[in-house]
Formats: C-alpha cells, structure tokens, sequence
C-alpha cells in the first residue's frame, strides 16, 4: 500500500505542530490551505486527487509565495489506506487534523450508496484510528447544514434539531457527526468541532484557485459560472413553486475564502480545549435561486439562460443560518457580500473556462 502514495516535497527535519488537511487540494480545502500558510502554520495535505487536481498546489504556491509555501508538504494518498496514513504521521509532528476529503455529490450518492459509505464514513473511522494511535485527538470536520433537513424554523441554530437524511451523502455527515460525538464520549481527551457549512461559494480573489469540479457540476453557482462562459447551454432551476418570495429555493450562500477564515478561527480557538463542539457558517441571510443567477449575470455581463424544471426530491424551500454562536465564541464572521461571491467566481472561471486540467 505504501507506493501508493509520494511525496513531492522533501523536508529535512521535523516541524513542530503541523496541521494534517485531508482533501485539502479540493475547493474549500485549498482555500483553507491558503489561509492557514498565511497565517504561519505549517501544513500537511491528504488527498487521492479523486475530485481535484496537483496543479492547485502551483497555485497555492503563486499566491502565498515560495517562503510561506515551504511549509506545505502534500501526500497523494487515500484517507482509507491506513498504512499510508501511519506513516505520515510518523514523520510527521501533526497536532491538528483539519478532514475536508469525502465525496459531495448528492444525486450520485443515491445511486452509489455504498461508494459513499465506504469513501466518507469508513475513511473517516480509519483516520480517526491512525489519530489515536499517533496521539492526535484533535479534529474539525467539514459538516453540513444538510443535517438540519427541512427547518420547522428560521434562522437554523446550532441548537436546531437533526433530522433524517434524504440521501447517503446528508446521512454520511449526519452520521459521522455522531462518531466523532461517541468517539469524545469513549475518550475525552479527543477535541472534536464539527463545522456545519451552508452553501460555500466563490473563490480567491487572485482568480488562482475556485472550484473545479470533475464532470458535470452538482451545485449552482459552478453550473452557472459554466454557463456564462459556454460550457453549458442553460442553467436548470428546480421549482419555481416554492414558498418563498420568487418561488425559488432560498440558501445561505457564504464566500469560501470567509469559510476557510472560519477554520483558522477555529483551529486557533481549540488549542488546549477538549469536547464536542458545533458551529454553524453561514452569513445569516438567503438568497434564491433567481436572485444568484441576477447577480452573476451582472457581475458577469454575460446573458445567462435558465430553465424552469420540477422539484428535485429532497430538496426544501429555504434554510439560512443563525451564525451568532461562531462570531461570540470564534470572533469569527462572514464578511463577504454575494456580490463579491459571483464576482470572484466568474474570475475564476473566466480566467480557468476548463478548470485547472484544461
Ligand atoms: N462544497 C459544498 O457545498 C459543501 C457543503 C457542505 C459540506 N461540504 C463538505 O466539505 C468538504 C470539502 O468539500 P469541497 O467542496 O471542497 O469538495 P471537493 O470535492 O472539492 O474536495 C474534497 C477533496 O477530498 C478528496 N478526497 C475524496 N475522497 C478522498 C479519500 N478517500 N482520500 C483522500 N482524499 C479524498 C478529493 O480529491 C477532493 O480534493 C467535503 O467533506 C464536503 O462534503 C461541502
């Protein structure tokens, strides 16, 4: 197992107190990766490349600078490959795990439950295995506001119950949330913040990194930046019916460089802490459908042609987040319009039209 994975930066001795990121060549984790090599942290990314390309790593390095990028050391290798994982942490000195790597896609995970168990959850168990041996019980996992279901109310606190999945990928997070919960109950010395995501958008401002989807994208914002520069003939809207004021589906869409500030925020919050805790990300407030389509269209100046389609099962009417708990505990808060989210995100696509392989 062990060739299954390489090194492609040498480092000569130990650096105290690295930080492991697994799928942090993906689209939050990158952004993360930015951030936290910004900030001084030396970092160490996981990732199997199954939805992300080396050549961010390029990338990254363009926008911290060749200084700050020495601290970065990546592995090509898979969460579930527990040798592999054993033997970066032996080499290494990681005192965090930030876990991002999993599959996302919703629809696929109907049709590939298994896939999605395996990938998400077992990865996860593995990871969390090779943790423990190495004495690393500390670990944010990249949730989802998905495990709040349909709202009875609005704004979703933390507070705000769970309800059942409507899919494998909502059930992988549901699930692993209750893991890394039972995991702190079994060991208290285990650190856990479960970060709860809304609809992360966007990219960084410099147009290096966004997101870069293999295949055919599953949310909106990338099938409309797609759409803008001809990739895709039209946007599919799903639902026009519902109860919200244009009859679009409203979300809490937060900007992913303000997302990946809310790791640092909480990576830096957890040193020396232990338990379990939950926090949402989200800006506090929704935008629909029509509304994100208006404003990339404006951002864009490119005509952007939609398509009313059914509802798609599963999907609910709106959900936005109350994001106070983070800014009281985590000094952290979004700071980003949407406007600046489509933007960045038609930078980003604009200057990269086939994405990072193109
Ligand atoms: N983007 C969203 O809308 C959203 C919302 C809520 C939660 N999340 C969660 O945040 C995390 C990151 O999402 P993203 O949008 O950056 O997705 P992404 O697909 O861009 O990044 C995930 C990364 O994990 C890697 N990966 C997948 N399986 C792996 C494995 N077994 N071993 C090693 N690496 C593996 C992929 O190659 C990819 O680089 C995911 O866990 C996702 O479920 C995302």
């Amino acid at each position: 197992m062990m060739g299954l994975f390489k090194r492609i930066f040498s480092r000569t001795k130990k650096i105290q107190g690295e930080v492991l990121v697994t799928g942090g060549t993906g689209f939050i984790g990158s952004h993360t990766v930015v951030d936290l090599l910004e900030s001084g942290f030396s970092v160490v990314i996981v990732d199997n490349l199954e939805n992300s390309s080396e050549k961010v790593l390029d990338r990254i390095e363009e926008i911290v600078g060749e200084k700050a990028f020495e601290k970065l050391t990546f592995y090509e290798a898979d969460i579930r490959d527990e040798e592999a994982l054993t033997s970066i942490f032996d080499a290494h000195d990681i005192k965090n795990v930030i876990h991002f790597a999993g599959l996302k896609a919703v629809g696929e995970s109907v049709e590939k439950p298994l896939e999605y168990y395996d990938n998400n959850i077992a990865g996860t168990c593995t990871l969390c295995k090779v943790m423990g041996n190495a004495g690393c019980k500390s670990i944010i996992f990249s949730s989802s506001s998905t495990v709040y279901g349909d709202p009875d109310t609005l704004p979703l606190t933390e507070e705000s119950p769970k309800k059942p999945a409507t899919n494998p990928y909502g059930w992988t997070k549901w699930m692993i949330e209750q893991i890394l919960t039972d995991l702190y109950t079994a060991d208290p010395e285990w650190d856990v913040v479960l970060l709860r995501y809304f609809n992360p958008i966007g990219a960084h401002v410099s147009g290096l990194i966004g997101e870069d989807p293999k295949g055919i994208p599953n949310n909106l914002v990338p099938y409309i930046a797609q759409t803008a520069v001809g990739k895709r003939d039209k946007v599919h809207v799903f639902g026009d019916d519902y109860a919200t004021p244009d009859g679009t589906g409203i979300r809490d869409y937060i900007h992913v460089v303000d997302l990946a500030a809310g790791h640092v925020a909480a990576l830096q919050w957890m040193q020396g802490h232990t338990g379990v805790e939950i926090f949402n990300l989200g800006t506090g407030s929704g935008s629909s459908v029509l509304e994100v389509i208006k404003a990339f269209q404006t951002a864009s100046g490119q005509e952007i042609p939609y398509v009313i389609e059914e509802r798609r099962a599963g999907d609910i009417a709106q959900n936005f987040a109350d994001a106070t708990k983070a800014e009281k505990i985590l000094g952290w808060k979004a700071e980003k319009t949407l406007e600046d989210m489509v933007r960045d995100s038609w930078n980003w696509q604009s200057k990269n039209p086939e994405g990072l392989e193109g």
